[in-house]
């Protein structure tokens, strides 16, 4: 299978009536989707000076995303739904996944991506189902809304974008869908032994923050921290690899978690 993957995708907006720069520009939603679109595609910058330079096993993953054109009831749509509450911070209990507990149904998650972006507090800035909820009604990812875009765009949009000064180029967002897709954080969220389930990821013990100077050794290798799952910051970011890549696939396969969200 090596077929382009294409993902629809609907965000969620639920946003704080204290604070309404969290709900978000079209702009600023249409700038992640064009991050995510270049980074599972190797069409970002970074990609062809890592993949010729250092990391050769670098790849495409030939997963596309795009925004939801038809809702769930068949009716026509930008993929984008938006809820006003008065709720500050979401914390990490999955509240915001239902309109029961103040946020946003998930439209049917075996067949759309979900994204929630609302603020989720307490320094978190975004987090991830696995594909074991695969349909679930919590599948998805939740990102904080200053995370959820790009700074790159802001100009050429004109527009003013909500966004962090550092985690402001949207590789959060392409992080958390690594978790969606089954990855791992690169160096096994343990030590020297602990595996991220891929072959072709040097062997780690530790995350890199911001951005790693002089290229660290861990575990007796060059550690490769600019993995978009690792922690470095979204400039020192730019790649997937091939074992990374065939390990996302893999959910797409006929009887996989995920194989009806490839529309
Ligand atoms: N800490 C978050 C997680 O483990 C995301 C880290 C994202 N890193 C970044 N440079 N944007 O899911
Ligand atoms: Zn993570
Ligand atoms: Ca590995």
């Amino acid at each position: 299978m090596d077929d382009i993957i294409y993902v629809p995708v609907v965000v969620h907006v639920v946003w704080n009536s204290a604070n309404p720069v969290e709900n978000i520009s079209d702009a600023q939603i249409e700038s992640q989707i064009d991050v995510i679109y270049k980074d599972f595609r190797a069409l970002n910058d970074e990609f062809a000076d890592i993949q010729a330079n250092i990391w050769p096993q670098a790849g495409d993953t030939k997963i596309e995303y795009y925004l939801a054109q038809i809702d769930p009831d068949g009716n026509p749509t930008n993929g984008i739904t938006r809820k006003e509450t008065n709720v500050a911070a979401w914390g990490t209990d999955d509240s915001i996944k239902f309109s029961a507990q103040g946020g946003t149904d998930a439209w049917d998650p075996l067949r759309y991506f979900n994204f929630w972006v609302g603020n989720i507090g307490g320094g978190i800035l975004g987090y991830a189902t696995f594909p074991a909820s695969a349909g679930d009604p919590d599948d998805g990812i939740v990102m904080s809304p200053q995370f959820f875009g790009s700074s790159d765009y802001e100009a050429a949009a004109g527009e003013t974008f909500f966004l962090d000064d550092t985690y402001d180029l949207g590789r959060t967002t392409t992080h958390e869908i690594g978790h969606y897709f089954n990855l791992r954080h690169i160096w096994g969220d343990g030590g020297c032994g602990v595996d991220d389930f891929v072959d072709d990821t040097p062997s780690s013990d530790s995350p890199n923050y911001p951005c790693a100077g002089a290229r660290p050794v861990k575990c007796g290798t060059d550690d490769m921290f600019e993995n978009y799952m690792d922690y470095s910051d979204d400039a020192c970011m730019g790649l997937f690899t091939q074992g990374q890549i065939d390990r996302m696939r893999a959910v797409f396969e006929p009887g996989g978690p995920r194989e009806v969200l490839n529309q």
